[in-house]
């Protein structure tokens, strides 16, 4: 797929995810197959007082590219300062988060509250392709408020009358969040309303959900956030599917064990042991999620505190699967309650 002079090789794109999309987990990403990757989002006022974290949130290694760089605010001067920062650091696409529908960003006119007056996010999008430098702006937006208030065709034809390069459609509106359906045919009509690009996203969780959204909707690309938790593999499996027609399933144990070390390398590597102890837990209980023995894992995970006992559990865990020596105990009452106190963003809107 092209953007502008970029063309990113395939169709797939790695959502932003806060807390996730880390360097670590987008290079993984990357190597196995990820078109384009994005940074978490971050405040467009932190990147002007030059707060630390909010750097740190946005930098990227040149063997990331082509990377996005996503950017949460309100106020079209103070976003298209950030945007002449950002600029500086060259990444490859600079997106507004139209999408977040947390209580604490939309109270403040940010995120998914942009979507309301789709004339100021047209001015704000002008704003950033003024001050880009030729950086393509992109904007990321969801359907609308609620399902009787859904304006995504005006918000796509304002943000592409006032210079995007392309947009991506989260088929879900802001009181939807994240657990209903999504309406992919609304990307459908965003296509068919627009001539920039149109990246589908909402619920991709196998290859073959990609090749549908793509056939049904017809947009341009897909992007995946969810499905890629502890399964980065599925850039590498749909990639698989369209050059040589099948896809190969899932990958042996012992890779799912050598990509998720690798990626505690990179995230040590990145943030020295305490830090990188605190953000890799959630990550090893994704990659081991539907294999058998997870609740004896999620109950061992917690109280570790050094990596190498980390790393050393990641591996006796591996050969106890490998062995068998699980017994097949995925009943649906233990994988219900698993799964919500995992995805926490199911009952939770504070841990994003
Ligand atoms: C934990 C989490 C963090 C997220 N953080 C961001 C973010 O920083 N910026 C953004 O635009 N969307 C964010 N999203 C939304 C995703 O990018 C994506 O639009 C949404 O999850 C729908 O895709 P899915 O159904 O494939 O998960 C986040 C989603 C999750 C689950």
């Amino acid at each position: 797929m092209k953007i502008g002079n970029l063309d990113i090789g395939n169709k797939l794109f790695l959502a932003p995810m806060a807390e996730i999309t880390d360097s670590s987990f987008r290079r993984i990403c990357k190597e196995l197959g990820a078109g384009l990757t994005f940074t978490q989002m971050v405040s467009a006022a932190g990147v002007i007082k030059n707060d630390f974290e909010t750097l740190r949130n946005l930098s990227f290694h040149k063997s990331e590219k082509p990377i996005g760089i996503q950017i949460l605010g309100k106020d079209p001067d103070i976003i298209s300062d950030a945007v002449k920062e950002i600029s500086q650091l060259n990444p490859d696409l600079i997106d507004l988060n139209c999408g977040c529908p947390v209580a604490k960003v939309t109270s403040y006119s940010m995120g998914a509250a942009l979507l309301d007056d789709p004339k100021t996010l047209g001015q704000i999008v002008n704003s950033m392709v003024k001050a880009s430098g030729g950086i393509p702006i992109s904007v990321k937006v969801r359907l609308g408020r609620n399902f009787k208030k859904i304006n995504v065709i005006e918000v796509a034809k304002s943000v592409e009358e006032n210079g995007a390069a392309l947009i991506f459609i989260h088929a879900r509106t802001r009181e939807e969040k994240y657990d209903a359906e999504p309406h992919w045919e609304w990307i459908k009509y965003v296509k068919e309303s627009i001539k920039i690009p149109v990246v589908g996203n909402g619920s991709l969780f196998h290859p073959e959900d990609v090749e549908r959204m793509l056939k049904e909707t017809q947009c341009d690309s897909a992007m995946i956030a969810r499905g890629a938790l502890g399964n980065p593999f599925i850039f590498r499996r749909y990639n698989m599917l369209v050059e040589n027609g099948y896809d190969p399933g899932e990958p042996e144990i012992d890779e799912v064990r050598d990509v998720l070390l690798k990626q505690v390398s990179y995230l040590e590597e990145e943030y020295g042991e305490i830090r990188c102890i605190d953000k890799v837990k959630k990550n090893i209980i994704w990659y081991f999620m539907k294999y058998p023995g997870i609740d004896f894992l999620v109950d061992k995970i917690f109280s570790l505190q050094n990596i190498s006992s980390l790393k050393s559990l990641v591996t006796e865990h591996t050969e106890k699967i490998k062995n068998n020596y699980y017994e097949l105990n995925l009943n649906n009452d233990l994988h219900t309650k698993f799964k919500r106190r995992i995805l926490f963003w199911l009952d939770n809107e504070k841990a994003i």
